[in-house]
């Protein structure tokens, strides 16, 4: 089984649960930066998870608000921005002054570094609606190395954004991001070609990992920071838990040997 099956596949087998670094390490490093996922990575992370917007000269860049403001030392809004002007910036500072210098990835830099061992979890903020043609331009991407395509993963809570990301590629994997329990969502996957769902923890219940895992679909709940709501969610069975903080996972669970 491919990497990126294994870690969609429903953990029927009792396996451990996969760990996503959300934003990499983002509790201990500069978020969606190459430092964050390489501490992720050295702390038992199996997968990680990123956002991607787009630049003015149409470039799929990391990050995760529409603006520049809070995470570099620029101003105003990624799509007014070109390329050139966006390497420029200081992502590292606002954090730390340890991690000056630190860039805003492209999209190419973070699938190099995340699937050289791990998953990358890949969520769009917006469609082409608001970033003319970034659906084709990531998946391009995407398919330019085998092996990021074999261990990618797109996510996005517009489940028409995810439907257009297969049809480009109907080999390429979606999962639903969702708000409220699974359950109720599950009707609605297979229309638009999605594998699996990515909820918020707070609302999941066993039966809503149960009624998913019957229907086939791998449930990837996100983000879990304290040990004690890990350690509660962990007795729901869920087939990967998110974290800004994925050591505290890795203490918990231990290190997976599957990436
Ligand atoms: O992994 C899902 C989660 O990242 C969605 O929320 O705001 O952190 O991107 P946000
Ligand atoms: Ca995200």
């Amino acid at each position: 089984m491919s990497a990126i099956d294994l870690f969609l596949s429903p953990a029927t087998d009792g396996r451990r649960p996969f760990i996503v670094g959300h934003r990499g390490a983002s509790g201990l490093a500069p978020e969606n930066t190459l430092s964050s996922f390489s501490l992720a990575i050295e702390m038992g992370a199996d997968a990680i998870e990123f956002d991607v917007h787009q630049t003015s000269d149409g470039h799929p860049v990391v990050i995760h608000d529409e603006l520049l403001d809070r995470t570099t030392d620029g101003k105003g809004m990624v799509n007014s921005t070109d390329i050139k002007t966006l390497r420029k910036l200081d992502a590292g500072s606002w954090f730390s002054s340890k991690f000056r210098g630190e860039k805003v990835p492209t999209l190419e830099e973070a699938l190099e570094l995340v699937c050289r061992n791990n998953i990358a979890v890949v969520e769009i903020k917006h469609g082409s609606e608001f970033y003319e043609g970034i659906e084709e331009r990531i998946v391009n991407a995407v398919e330019s190395e085998s092996r990021w395509k074999e261990r990618t993963v797109f996510i996005a809570f517009n489940p028409s954004l995810l439907q257009k990301i297969s049809e480009l590629d109907n080999e390429l994997k979606t999962g639903l991001l969702i708000v409220d329990p699974p359950e109720e969502y599950l009707e609605i996957l297979d229309d638009f070609g999605i594998t699996s769902v990515f909820p918020r923890w707070e609302k999941m219940k066993a039966e809503s990992v149960h009624i998913a895992h019957r229907k086939g679909y791998s449930v990837h709940p996100w983000v879990v920071d304290r040990e004690e709501d890990a350690r509660k969610l962990l007795e729901l069975r869920p087939d990967s838990i998110s974290s800004n903080y994925p050591n505290m996972l890795s203490g918990i669970i231990g290190r997976s040997d599957a990436s």
